[in-house]
């Protein structure tokens, strides 16, 4: 009998979680107004809202963290933490931050000016917010297959180099501060870029002198579905193959979150030493001290063993087979899901699963809400809310699909939780005539709204 897979990996610690009643939930969603941010983490029995922050750490990266250096400046986590990232992706210079988000903040106040052109694949919502915030523009150059959601494309996340091309001839040089490839592509669905594309992207940059950013938040995940199905990289280690994709790149912003699985940090990598001595002034002032910026000495040595785990093949095949997992169960039921399944969430298609809402009802986050009240468990939308209003008409944005994100935290739950999840949502599925009413907006920040928008049930 041939062995079954199993995890790359045993317990040492446990936290309990609990489940609630029906009524329970309905009467927390409505009182968190029908905005799955505003639950508190003990309303929640399985929480897929992100893959981000909330994996579980190693022993090694525990013992790493009593080794933690708090020196303000010169600590050796800093050190340990140059000396990874130089060895994993080749890049010379790096600023901590402490997450994503802070990294693009620094680095866009040292390149992006009013009225820049930002070209790349699906930017996701803090890079675009971080574009859009400095009145410059983010133009989505993200191959077409993408948007459809049975397309078995291997490498949804890719440029289309046509598009990039007209962007690059459109614009002067000056308006373009950098292309930015984001592996894996999250807004695209946890979709890998090509070895090949990032090849093509980075000559084609080189020919019109534009430096390439990766956004480098699941790299790790984008190596191994490069390994898996492009030709000539199965017999390539992951970390092999992510130094070359780094010879593709000039500078990349790192939420640590992800592929870094720690709880909290990020950083700038960069190849040009002035780049990263004018990056230095926004970092002091934003973050920190150059060699801590946001994170502490602890928390760097988390990272620099966090990033030589996360580049390790069996823990990505554990996790990678994981979401597949969740992901097959809800082909089995006929349930409706972005395909190739993503590196680290499955993407339910929300029109498909429910056609009787309006997506100016929110069809993805009515899904969502369903899904929680039916099983506690809590999911996230990526539609409507998410792609906010255009900055300049106001207007809602309504993009192509409207997905319910499964997002799968790294190393915290098992398949029997995917069971759990997979039957909620197939509850859902069969009762989905029933289900007309989605909601409307009573209140939304000016950006960003997803995180604390207010809704109502439409009448
Ligand atoms: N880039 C990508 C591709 C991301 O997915 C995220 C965060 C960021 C940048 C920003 O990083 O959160 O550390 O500031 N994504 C999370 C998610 C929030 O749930 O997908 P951050």
């Amino acid at each position: 009998m041939e062995l079954p897979f199993a995890e790359s990996y045993k317990m040492k610690m446990v936290e309990p979680i609990r489940r609630s009643t029906r009524m329970e939930r309905e009467q927390w969603i409505s009182s968190a107004n029908y905005n799955l941010f505003n639950l508190k983490s003990d309303q929640v029995f399985i929480d897929l809202l992100t893959d981000s922050g909330t994996g579980a750490m190693s022993d090694r990266q525990w013992a790493a963290m009593m080794l933690g250096d708090e020196s303000y400046a010169g600590a050796s986590s800093y050190y340990n933490l140059k000396n990874a990232i130089e060895k994993i992706f080749g890049f010379p210079y790096f600023l901590p931050t402490h997450q994503g988000r802070a990294a693009e903040n620094v680095l866009f106040s040292t390149l992006v000016k009013q009225s820049d052109i930002v070209p790349g694949n699906s930017h996701f919502d803090t890079t675009k917010g971080h574009i859009e915030f400095r009145k410059a523009t983010a133009v989505d150059c993200t191959i077409d297959e993408a948007f459809d959601i049975d397309s078995p494309h291997l490498f949804k996340g890719d440029i289309d180099l046509e598009k990039l091309e007209n962007v690059l001839r459109a614009h002067p040089r000056e308006s373009i501060p950098f292309i930015i490839v984001t592996v894996t592509c999250n807004s695209s669905g946890g979709q890998p870029v090509s070895m090949k594309n990032m090849r093509e992207v980075y000559a084609m940059a080189l020919q019109y002198g534009i430096p390439v950013c990766f956004d480098s938040a699941r790299f790790a995940e984008n190596a191994y579905f490069i390994k898996l199905r492009e030709e000539g990289y199965r017999d390539k280690s992951i970390k092999e193959i992510v130094s070359e994709m780094y010879t593709y790149a000039d500078m990349t912003t790192m939420s640590s979150k992800k592929d870094g699985i720690v709880n909290m940090g990020g950083f700038i990598g960069l190849r040009s030493e002035e780049l990263f001595r004018r990056a230095s002034t926004f970092n002091i002032m934003f973050e920190g001290y150059i060699t801590y910026g946001g994170m502490s000495g602890r928390d760097m040595n988390a990272l620099a063993t966090g990033l030589d785990e996360g580049t390790e093949f069996e823990y990505l095949e554990t996790r990678i087979r994981q979401v597949e997992y969740l992901g097959n169960l809800l082909i089995s039921y006929g349930i409706p899901i972005q395909k190739p399944i993503g590196g680290h969430a499955v993407f339910v298609d929300a029109k498909a699963f429910l056609p009787k809402i309006k997506q100016e009802e929110y069809v993805a986050q009515t899904l969502a809400i369903e899904l929680y009240k039916e099983a506690g468990v809590r999911g996230v939308e990526i539609g409507t809310l998410l792609a906010d209003r255009d900055p300049l008409t106001r207007e809602n944005r309504y993009p192509g699909l409207e997905l319910l994100r499964l997002a799968i935290p790294r190393r915290v739950y098992t398949n029997n939780h995917m069971d759990v999840v997979a039957a909620g949502l197939k509850n859902v599925w069969d009762r989905r005539n029933e289900i007309t009413r989605g909601y409307n907006i009573a209140w939304e920040a000016p950006i960003m709204r997803h995180f604390t928008v207010v809704l109502e049930k439409t009448k």
